[in-house]
């Protein structure tokens, strides 16, 4: 069997996140996903957090599919995954991501002796690739625990990944979904059903997972749209 997750996706908690978490956990079932992260921008998703008061561990059934709560944190243009074991660890994350908040390279380093989970995000990015020299970016890759060598919204990012880190590191697929159509262009498949967090990190660091590229033309279109509607309302509200 397969179980399909992805650890990367924003609802409408995210800045510029377009569909809501129930609308994603719909789709996901309808897309038999087995788990989604949540990965709201430089915070934690505050309707899980509200909701799930006497749950403290992470990976949790919410609505019918299993959830893990992350976050994905900018570092000055390097983006970060990250997931804490429980509820009660991501306030350490948000005080040590004020802490470092241009560091990237410790604020890994530092998750890493905390035993929290931390992913590099769309390594290579075309900003990334212009702003930083690659040997900083597969140094930060050498570190977190996994790296996303495979983005739904990054093509030029994915090739790159695949010449300088896909061998060397443990790689996994997201969509980095803004909306729900987006949710399945990318995805990991993991081998064997799990039921907490020890065990689902656990199976993807015996790197018998598979990752999945497949992305969706309405979906691209529909984001291109999004875009320049906001650019049009940006322009508007400016004049
Ligand atoms: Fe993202």
């Amino acid at each position: 069997m397969a179980f399909k997750f992805d650890l990367h996706i924003h609802t409408t908690e995210s800045y510029d996140g377009h569909s809501s978490l129930d609308d994603y956990i719909i789709s996901a079932k309808s897309k038999n996903f087995f788990l989604l992260g949540i990965s709201e921008h430089d915070k934690f998703n505050g309707e899980l957090i509200n909701q799930l008061k006497n749950i403290k561990k992470n990976f949790f059934f919410y609505k019918g599919i299993n959830i893990l709560l992350g976050t994905e944190l900018n570092f000055n243009g390097i983006h970060v995954l990250v997931y804490p074991s429980d509820f009660d660890s991501s306030s350490k994350v948000m005080l040590l991501k004020k802490k470092f908040a241009s560091d990237a390279l410790s604020f890994v380093e530092l998750c890493s002796a905390e035993n929290i989970i931390t992913i590099l995000a769309h390594p290579f990015r075309l900003k990334q690739f212009l702003k930083f020299d690659r040997k900083f970016i597969i140094e930060i890759a050498s570190k977190t625990a996994f790296c996303e060598t495979v983005n739904g919204r990054s093509f030029f990012s994915n090739v790159l990944s695949s010449f300088y880190i896909i061998n060397k590191k443990t790689c996994l697929a997201n969509s980095d979904s803004h909306h729900v159509y987006e949710l399945g262009n990318a995805y990991t498949i993991l081998s064997e059903n799990v039921k907490s967090y020890d065990q689902f990190f656990d199976c993807l660091r015996q790197n018998n997972h598979k990752v999945v590229y497949s992305p969706n033309l309405y979906s691209l279109l529909y984001s291109r749209y999004l875009k320049l509607k906001k650019k049009v309302q940006q322009n508007k509200s400016g004049n």
